[in-house]
């Protein structure tokens, strides 16, 4: 069962859950693949409100989202999550199903076909209306040689060759799966 929620009630525990990870989950030709992000944005441009992820080149789920244009953000309710951010962010759809490793249990889009996924059931729908790759020149060099090193290959979760693309997903549902 969705219960829909206002999403102006949630801004403090998405904030607070993004910072120790969350997913985003994408879906194409019938799989789902969920990843653990812990950078993130919820913010209104264009009378928009949008939430925006950063997901480096060299992703499955970038590959997935520029695709399909569609993405869910899921958001844990509680603190026992542990296992299952650790196996998203640090396992490839390209590799395994993830859902199916972990035994996850999805629930079906409203206004978009990917779903969302009960064991981290606050779930954001968003449709992506801009991307832009981030510039290396136009960030602090400090953050170049801190997060772009280039000495990871980008087929590594810890890849740091790849810059990241901003997707900015506009937020079109919020619910609770319950
Ligand atoms: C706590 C945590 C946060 C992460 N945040 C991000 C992020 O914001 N952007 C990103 O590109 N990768 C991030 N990652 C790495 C991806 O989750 C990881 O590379 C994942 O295996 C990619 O899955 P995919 O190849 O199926 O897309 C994070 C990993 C962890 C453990």
């Amino acid at each position: 069962m969705k219960k829909p929620v206002d999403i102006y009630t949630q801004m403090n525990h998405i904030h607070k859950m993004l910072k120790k990870g969350i997913l985003v989950t994408a879906q194409q030709g019938g799989q789902v693949n969920p990843m653990t992000i812990s950078w993130g944005n919820i913010g209104i441009e264009w009378n928009r409100l949008i939430f925006t992820t950063y997901i480096r080149t060299g992703r499955y789920t970038h590959k997935l989202i520029e695709e399909t244009g569609e993405f869910t953000v899921n958001i844990p309710m509680t603190e026992n999550v542990g296992k299952i951010l650790g196996f998203c962010g640090s396992k490839s759809g390209r590799d395994v199903d993830k859902i199916k490793e972990l035994g996850l249990t999805l629930e079906e889009g409203r206004q978009v076909k990917v779903p969302g996924i009960k064991e981290l059931p606050l779930t954001l729908e968003c449709k992506v209306i801009y991307q832009q790759l981030q510039d290396p020149d136009a960030m602090p060099a400090q953050f170049r040689e801190e997060f772009y090193p280039q000495n990871v290959a980008s087929d590594y979760h810890s890849a740091n060759q790849d810059y990241h693309t901003m997707f900015f997903g506009e937020i079109v549902d919020c619910f609770l799966i319950e």
